[in-house]
């Protein structure tokens, strides 16, 4: 799995205005110079965006195209076969295209009329509560750039198809768009770093990697599973848990202990219940209660 937000490559500026991502050791493009270049100037196009003004194009290349377009059919069997109901409606509706990468203004001219939501570009990791600040307004913070072409299926950081296939097909069901807003909105009222670091955390394991019981199947709700190959065919053989917002909000504090586990709602309006209200009600005093009972020492 990768992990969201501490994966995110580094995007620095030089002196002479050449933008720089810096991949991590382990990442396929580390020693692609013309990848990396590629990269840079994808984040290039992101970082020059201001607020308010239109989302900035990316002139993808074939190759870009190609990687989209072998990652779309690569997942569309995989959705029919273990994507929740509730996702699968949400992208039939959105009918993102398979044969192109969508720009960012496509998504939400896809997405705006269904549920509200519209998509911002991100040269890479955006800050926690800017993040969620901007969730709370039906704002999506997404990358721009493509996973790297030798190794299509995989990625270690959240890549444009993350963004637009997994959270974009999720968001475009009423109800996860109403999920998640609330998550934004807890992140626009808590005081702490702590407490929206809480619901960040619970916000990976339902929106990002959660899993619902769909009658006797158990399929996948969560973005980072449904955007991943792999996670589909793992998730399976990964201990599964009721939903539980002391071990949501708290299990990787613990990094040492950590062990792959999903949280399993047994429906939407058991997530709504549980998580979603969760989001709705949690001030920074219920937060701090939680990692208390819960344990957390850090
Ligand atoms: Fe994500």
């Amino acid at each position: 799995m990768f992990e969201e937000g501490q994966l995110y490559s580094a995007v620095t500026t030089d002196a002479d205005g050449t933008v720089q991502v810096h991949l991590a050791d382990n990442h396929p493009g580390l020693h692609d110079a013309a990848y990396l270049a590629r990269r840079g100037e994808i984040a290039g196009v992101s970082l020059a965006h201001r607020a308010g003004e239109p989302v900035p194009h990316v002139d993808y290349t074939a190759d870009e195209h190609a990687i989209w377009r072998t990652v779309c059919a690569e997942l569309a069997p995989k959705h029919e076969r273990y994507a929740h109901p509730e996702f699968l409606a949400g992208k039939a509706a959105l009918g993102l295209p398979t044969d192109h990468v969508p720009q960012l203004t496509e998504v939400t001219e896809r997405l705006e009329p269904l549920t509200g939501w519209s998509y911002t570009c991100a040269p890479g990791l955006v800050p926690l509560r800017d993040f969620y600040g901007d969730l709370g307004r039906r704002v999506f913070n997404s990358t721009q750039y493509l996973r790297h072409g030798s190794q299509p299926l995989y990625t270690p950081e959240p890549d444009i198809i993350h963004e637009v296939v997994g959270h974009g097909n999720q968001l475009a069901s009423p109800r996860f768009a109403a999920v998640t807003e609330a998550a934004g909105q807890a992140g626009l009222r808590l005081e702490t770093d702590e407490a929206v670091k809480f619901v960040a955390d619970v916000f990976w394991f339902s929106m990002e990697f959660g899993v619902m019981a769909d009658g006797d199947a158990l399929k996948a709700y969560g973005a980072g599973i449904l955007s991943s190959y792999g996670e589909m065919d793992e998730f399976g053989h990964i201990k599964i848990r009721p939903l539980d917002l002391h071990q949501m909000g708290t299990l990787n504090y613990d990094i040492t202990a950590y062990q792959p586990v999903l949280f399993r709602a047994e429906s939407v309006q058991h997530l709504e219940d549980v998580v979603g209200h969760f989001f709705a009600t949690v001030d920074d005093d219920l937060a701090a209660r939680l990692r208390a009972e819960a344990g957390a020492t850090v």
